[in-house]
């Protein structure tokens, strides 16, 4: 188990002065380029729509955890107006996290607007508890393509005790059901295991993807907890997830994966629908291939899940700066892109935020 909550994490504190990142060099200067000044280029933003979710997963937030007041979460038009910024940088797919972004009042709004600007791709991760028919066909309709759950376990008792909610297995299993429905694409379901908790369930979830055509991906437990009781021992890495199918069900590889890929995915060989991945970014970290650039409820941009720097793009936002110079500072922030998370480091420090603070 978990060790209980230790110390709450800290408010995260709006700085007066937020720290500005160095001047990116002119090769970082591609009309229509994000680039790193690792040789990547970014091309998929994880947008937070809010801090705030009614769960309180083990593995994520604490109880006692507080959200942001709600004058420093950007406006809808201040989304819509980074993302139009975003995109004319190259941003082509983006996906809408939080929290939980079905808690952001105005998402409907925004998956109107932003649908129709032509992305390749527009998802959502949710964890499903909020969801209803006519939402999902008005988000269909409107450019939203696909739709991921986190799922962690389907034991209702377990469900209660790692996402201290009230919500059931049963009403995540029907969303999921209602989002075919509306026409979205075969789901993904995200589960995150963690030794003791819930790794016994990992063949099941293999079933659950056959049952019902589902793309069910295995995560990695990842330090981005807010009591900080990660660590390693926790870890249930992709090879032990995969014997524990294989013990079960014969796999073979999907070829189709592409580059920028964080999993490794597989069809059953024998023919059943559904599709199962690992992603697995402690055992096998996939920082080289990574093409992503986060930004928080907050406005601020965070190059990597784990950076220790994160910069502001709100302040300029409200301070009428236009969105050439706005542009120019996302430049300037991308390049920052750490090279990789670190964690097998022995100087791996794990960063403030938590999951549910970053975007997932
Ligand atoms: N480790 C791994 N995955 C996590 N998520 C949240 N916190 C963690 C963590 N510490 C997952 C959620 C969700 C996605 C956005 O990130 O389950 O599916
Ligand atoms: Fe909420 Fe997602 Fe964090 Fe769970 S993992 S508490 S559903 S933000």
């Amino acid at each position: 188990m978990i060790p209980a909550m230790t110390t709450a994490l800290p408010v995260l504190r709006p700085d007066l002065h937020p720290p500005k990142p160095p001047r990116a060099p002119a090769t970082a200067r591609r009309p229509g380029h994000l680039l790193d000044s690792h040789g990547r280029r970014i091309q998929d933003a994880r947008l937070s729509l809010t801090d705030r979710c009614n769960f309180r997963c083990i593995y994520c937030m604490e109880p006692g955890d507080r959200f942001l007041p709600k004058m420093q979460l950007l406006d809808l038009e201040e989304y819509i107006r980074l993302v139009d910024i975003l995109m004319e940088l190259g941003i082509r797919t983006l996906r809408l996290t939080g929290g939980e972004p079905t808690l952001y009042p105005q998402l409907d709004e925004l998956i109107q607007t932003i649908g129709q600007r032509g992305l390749d791709d527009l998802a959502m991760t949710t964890n499903g508890s909020l969801l209803d028919h006519d939402r999902l066909v008005q988000w269909r309709h409107h450019g939203l393509r696909r739709l991921t759950f986190s799922l962690d376990t389907l034991r209702e008792d377990r469900m209660r005790t790692i996402t201290r909610s009230r919500t059931s297995v049963q009403r995540v299993l029907e969303s999921i059901e209602q989002a075919r429905r509306a026409g979205f694409p075969r789901p993904k379901v995200n589960a995150v295991i963690i030794r003791g908790i819930n790794d016994d369930e990992v063949p099941d979830f293999a079933q659950l993807a056959r049952d019902r055509d589902l793309d069910v991906r295995f995560i990695e437990f990842m330090p981005l907890d807010s009591n900080r009781a990660w660590n390693r021992d926790h870890v249930v890495n992709a090879d032990e997830m995969l014997e524990a199918i294989r013990n079960r069900f014969t796999l073979r590889p999907d070829m189709s994966t592409g580059p920028h890929s964080t999993s490794m995915n597989w069809h059953f060989s024998d023919g059943a629908p559904g599709r199962i991945g690992m992603i697995a970014p402690v055992s096998r970290p996939f920082c080289g291939a990574c093409n992503r650039l986060r930004i928080t409820a907050e406005g601020r941009i965070r190059p990597c899940l784990f950076s220790h720097e994160e910069w502001d793009i709100r302040s300029m936002l409200r301070d009428g700066s236009d969105d050439r110079e706005i542009a120019a500072s996302i430049v300037d922030m991308a390049w920052t892109k750490q090279a990789g998370h670190g964690i097998d480091r022995a100087d791996f420090v794990q960063p403030e935020r938590t999951m549910s603070a970053i975007g997932g």
